[in-house]
């Protein structure tokens, strides 16, 4: 029973990582479950993927249709003509997907038109804005999965409500935190915090690549200044995203307590994320690692697809108006932040709950 595992892009990587161990695991008991590891090549500087492999131990994948950079369609076409290829030539007997990315959809359509079925990691998650391509590969990729991996409940309903049955839907809990409880030991200090003298609780993390806020330069601009102003003199420690690095470049000079690093490696961002004092974020990803971590998080969005993070965990919708980053900061600082709650199941054995499905449904 050979399943591919799917993987493109960095929000990717984390989510595999304990699938494939627990699949490992289940070969050791004796299943005959097997995975093909197939990496879309979506993304493919060391910095976004390669590192990633290396410090979460994910094998290297057995094949990669390395299809580079390009439009929305453009990528979308090079990995389903990719995949579709791969699967004419030896086909699997489960499309595994993960997440949101424009390669999750991408494998879901091609397998799927091939009449392999499709199962989908962080299914049912919503969040209203078809603005987003995150959206519109969630919305396209549920349309067409057999099977459902949830990591809420929220995600549940959303399915239910557009007549999935309950048979079809796992409440299995949410596999980038298996990977970063399995990590937070592991955690590294990045080799720029003594030199730029940081202290644990003392700095502030960011990182924005969503195009609303970064691809137009002036309001790109007001962000930061706004960020770096309401930051009251801390250090704002900007790990920053390729798609980023090409606005910033044209920016001129920042506020100087805004810090650029390059992306970081999982372990070293995962160190500094958990001892900032707060995290200004457009990402989804981030906003559940610090739920989990009980970091501060304030998210530079109007919606998001992961609403547990707000009612039970450490995130807050601060919009994208730089008017609204000071006074969020200000009660921080002078009330404090909520605590939060670690949401069900966000246990660590998500990938070990998969591994058992996976294996009842295509073993029996
Ligand atoms: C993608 C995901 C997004 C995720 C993000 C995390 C989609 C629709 N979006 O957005 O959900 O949060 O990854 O990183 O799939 N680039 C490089 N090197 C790379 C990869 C990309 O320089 O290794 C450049 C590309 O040339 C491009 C830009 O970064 O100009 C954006 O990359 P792309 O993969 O198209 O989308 P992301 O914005 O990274």
């Amino acid at each position: 029973m050979l399943i591919d595992i799917i993987a493109g892009a960095r929000p990717n990587f984390m989510k595999i990582a304990p699938v494939i161990k627990a699949i490992q695991a289940k070969q050791a008991e004796g299943s005959a479950l097997r995975y093909r590891l197939v990496h879309t090549g979506q993304h493919y500087d060391a910095a976004m993927s390669g590192n990633f492999f290396t410090q979460l131990g994910i094998p290297a994948p057995n094949v990669n249709l390395d299809v580079g950079s390009g439009t929305q369609a453009e990528q979308t076409g090079a990995i389903m003509a990719g995949y579709e290829r791969l699967l004419l030539q030896a086909p699997s007997q489960l499309c595994l997907v993960v997440g949101d990315v424009t390669s999750t959809m991408a494998c879901a359509i091609a397998a799927q038109k091939l009449r392999i079925p499709v199962a989908h990691i962080e299914a049912g998650i919503r969040s209203g804005d078809w603005s987003m391509p995150e959206e519109i590969n969630r919305l396209v990729t549920d349309s067409i999965s057999n099977w459902f991996f949830t990591t809420s409940d929220v995600a549940n309903e959303n399915l239910r409500s557009t007549g999935v049955s309950d048979e079809r839907i796992f409440f299995v809990g949410n596999t980038m935190i298996d990977t970063l409880l399995a990590n937070m030991p592991r955690l590294k200090k990045p080799g720029f915090f003594d030199e730029l003298g940081l202290r644990a609780g003392e700095y502030i993390v960011t990182t924005l690549h969503r195009p609303k806020n970064v691809d137009q330069q002036d309001g790109f601009a007001d962000l930061l200044s706004a960020i770096a102003d309401a930051a009251r003199g801390l250090a704002v420690v900007f790990p920053v995203h390729p798609r980023t690095a090409k606005t910033l470049h044209s920016l001129g000079s920042l506020p100087a307590n805004i810090f650029l690093v390059d992306p970081q490696p999982y372990l070293e961002f995962n160190f500094l994320v958990k001892n900032a004092l707060a995290v200004i974020t457009d990402s989804g990803g981030i906003t559940e690692e610090t739920t989990v971590m009980g970091v501060p998080c304030l998210t530079l969005r109007d919606n998001t697809e992961r609403p547990e993070t707000i009612t039970l965990g450490t995130n807050e919708l601060i919009g994208t108006n730089p008017a609204a980053i000071k006074p969020a900061m200000d009660k921080l600082f002078d009330e404090g932040w909520k605590r939060g709650s670690i949401p069900p199941l966000w246990d660590g054995k998500t990938g070990e709950r998969i591994a058992a499905h996976l294996d009842r449904l295509l073993l029996g």
